[in-house]
């Protein structure tokens, strides 16, 4: 009959080495659970504007500003200028209401809206509208406009920018606004 055999120390070695392998690997995996876990909020924390930015933008719809009142508008054809107000919103902060550019608008008999944008296809400087001469100016380097923002003269390399406008269910004036890249024959919006 064979007596039962102890186990040697040489057999227990491999074990013990597997135990404290397993226990090291544990303890290095809760500790970086530990490092790591508290700085998801952080990192939220900073990305969250960047993110809520992206959401803002979809949720300015289809870019039409509020601009005026149709009866603002004079109804002989003759255009007037009017601020583009909105809120700037950068990656941490918010600024309601400013001004961000500006428009003509024009309104005929049959109450037909036209805008244009008041910067220059030029260089970028802000045009005037000069009654005597029924025409837009540009103080800058004397580009012309007619009043249909046809170039008079061949300073500015394309005629006026025009703007989409609406009338919503209030009767306010509403207008999509778009700058436009400066100096060049083709119109390229920019933002
Ligand atoms: S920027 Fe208007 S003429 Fe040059």
């Amino acid at each position: 009959m064979s007596k039962p055999t102890s186990a040697s120390p040489a057999a227990g070695a491999p074990a013990a080495q597997r135990r404290r392998f397993l226990a090291g690997l544990a303890a290095g995996v809760i500790g970086t659970i530990v490092a790591v876990v508290p700085t998801i909020p952080g990192i939220a924390f900073l990305l969250h504007p960047l993110l809520k930015k992206k959401k803002a933008g979809a949720a300015e719809g289809d870019g039409y500003v509020k601009i005026t009142t149709v009866e603002a508008i004079p109804k002989d054809g003759s255009p007037r200028a009017f601020p583009v107000q909105m809120d700037i919103q950068d990656a941490w902060n918010k600024y309601p209401d400013r001004q961000v550019g500006s428009v003509f608008l024009s309104r005929n008999e049959d109450g037909q809206l036209k805008c244009f944008s008041c910067v220059c296809p030029h260089l970028g400087c802000t045009i005037n509208y000069e009654e005597k001469a029924k025409l837009y100016l540009c103080p800058c380097h004397a580009s012309s406009f007619k009043l249909d923002g046809e170039r008079e003269n061949q300073i500015p390399p394309r005629s006026m920018d025009p703007l989409e406008v609406r009338v919503n269910e209030k009767n306010e004036v509403e207008v999509k606004y778009q700058t436009f890249r400066a100096g060049t024959s083709e119109r390229k919006v920019v933002s």
